[in-house]
């Protein structure tokens, strides 16, 4: 019911377990192109597991943890970006992100991370937003640039994807450098 405008045609909103069955569906167009740099979890196969990580995320947001939103483009589900943690207590959260393959090269998710840190950093005064991304994923690394975050360090080694162990990069920014 309640969604916020990116640009024209692109819309973020809560992605919630009523949402299970286009989620699933969106999944489908998804699964391989982000299989590689998301996090196991979340590549479910089918429904009952695309319902399992809404109703994931919606438990966390009701602790004020975790929160889940979908991209819309002329209102099809295409994406979404995440807290992936959001802890006001400690005054930090990490952002993820993905899309499908032909919603990318259109600059929503830049769009939607930014309105996530606006919310965070504004709205709800946290310090501290950090961006985990396999070393290799340069469109990824790309979106933290873009949003101004600065490259922290490499743990290496530490994002294991099909027998072989990836360098993991941190990216972060703080509240005093966000330019809303
Ligand atoms: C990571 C991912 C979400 C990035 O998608 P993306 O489309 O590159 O990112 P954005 O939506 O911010 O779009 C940026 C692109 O749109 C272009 N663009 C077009 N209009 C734009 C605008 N108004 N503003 C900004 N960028 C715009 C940019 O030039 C850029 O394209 P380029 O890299 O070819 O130059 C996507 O590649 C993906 O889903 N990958 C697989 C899953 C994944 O890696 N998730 C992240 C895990 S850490």
């Amino acid at each position: 019911m309640f969604s916020l405008p990116l640009r024209d045609n692109a819309r973020l909103e809560p992605l919630e377990p009523w949402h299970a069955e286009e989620f699933a569906a969106h999944l489908d167009r998804a699964r391989e192109h982000i299989r590689p740099w998301v996090g196991p979890a979340f590549v479910t196969d089918d429904l009952d597991g695309a319902r399992a990580t809404l109703l994931r995320y919606a438990e966390r947001q009701a602790g004020d943890g975790a929160r889940l939103y979908g991209i819309r483009l002329d209102g099809t589900l295409v994406g979404g970006v995440m807290f992936t943690d959001f802890s006001a207590g400690s005054g930090s959260c990490e952002i993820g992100c993905w899309l499908e393959p032909a919603a990318e090269g259109h600059g929503v998710v830049t769009l939607a991370c930014r309105a996530l840190l606006d919310w965070a950093f504004t709205t709800r005064g946290l310090f501290r937003a950090e961006w985990h991304c396999r070393a290799d994923n340069e469109r990824s690394s790309a979106v933290a640039k873009r949003l101004g975050m600065t490259l922290e360090g490499v743990r290496r080694q530490s994002w294991p994807y099909e027998g072989t162990r990836h360098d993991k990069q941190v990216w972060a920014i703080l509240a005093p450098e966000w330019q809303p």
